[in-house]
């Protein structure tokens, strides 16, 4: 752990690669901010974590766009500062297009990309303000590739990039560091809350997500990635090799992910 870092503010922690990264994170001693809109299943997350003394619980909902500035300016009052923001939380899609909805595919922008920018736009002043910042961000695969089955997902992780490239850039001088996530298949509850076409949650676990990286893995080495300050990485086991494809032959990998039985 980078001895400076003190508060580390978590969106999503509420389930799967969040929790994780708080139960490891309070292991080594930092003082954690954790969201995402359910206040009970938090509040046991951060029962379960080595030091829930030094743990608060800040509920909202990401798509409450208008109350961004109100909450970080809440974030900020629990412990004097942030150092970093990890924008984790997230839902997955199982869907074609054609059976998809304009209004799932709304939801999932809205979720994935927008909440993550109302947040992290309004954490910007205090950043600057306070000499730097770093803002972490779980992409995925699908933010390098496409799918069939992910397409408003894939279209949300890719916006991601595109904003926090350009962050990235326009704040280095202030300090401001990006760290971005993109794991392949991890092993948690996420396919359960996954839209289907008419906004429903697909309900059942993936036999994909069941044989991922375990979340305690993946949240090793986010964590080191950070402390490490890279810019970008990705975790997973063959569908991560997409990511390297893409750029030699995007003709290669459409027929391979076209082909895939998984979905
Ligand atoms: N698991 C994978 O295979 C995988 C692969 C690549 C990338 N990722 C990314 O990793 C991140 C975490 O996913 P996970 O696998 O840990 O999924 P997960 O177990 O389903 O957790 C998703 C988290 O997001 C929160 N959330 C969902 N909608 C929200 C909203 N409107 N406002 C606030 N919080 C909201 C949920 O909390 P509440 O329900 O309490 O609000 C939950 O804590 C996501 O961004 C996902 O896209 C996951």
């Amino acid at each position: 752990m980078n001895k400076k870092t003190k508060v580390v503010w978590i969106t999503g922690a509420s389930s799967g690669i969040g929790a994780e990264l708080a139960r490891q994170y309070s292991i080594l001693g930092v003082k954690l901010i954790l969201s995402s809109r359910r206040a009970d299943i938090l509040a046991n997350i951060k029962s379960e974590c080595s030091y829930p003394e030094n743990i608060k619980i800040l509920p909202f909902d990401l798509i409450d766009f208008k109350s961004a500035s109100e909450i970080v300016n809440s974030a900020f009052k629990i412990f004097g500062t942030v150092d970093i923001l990890i924008n984790n939380a997230g839902v997955s899609q199982r869907s074609l297009i054609i059976n998809t909805k304009f209004e799932v595919f709304r939801k999932l922008i809205e979720i994935n990309y927008l909440g993550h920018v109302a947040i992290s736009n309004a954490i910007l002043p205090y950043f600057i303000g306070q000499g730097g910042g770093t803002y972490v961000i779980i992409s995925s695969v699908m933010g390098k590739y496409s799918s069939p089955y992910r397409s408003g997902y894939a279209a949300a992780k890719h916006a991601l990039h595109g904003f926090f490239d350009s962050l990235r850039m326009e704040h280095q001088k202030d300090n401001i560091f990006v760290t971005i996530v993109c794991p392949g298949f991890v092993n948690t509850p996420i396919s359960k809350n996954s839209l289907t076409g008419d906004g429903s949650p697909l309900g059942k676990y993936d036999k994909a997500n069941a044989s991922g990286l375990p979340v305690e893995f993946l949240a090793k080495k986010t964590i080191q990635a950070i402390n490490q300050k890279k810019w970008e990485v990705s975790f997973g086991g063959k569908e991560r090799m997409g990511v390297y494809l893409k750029r030699v032959s995007n003709k290669l990998l459409h027929y391979i992910v076209k082909n895939n039985s998984v979905r």
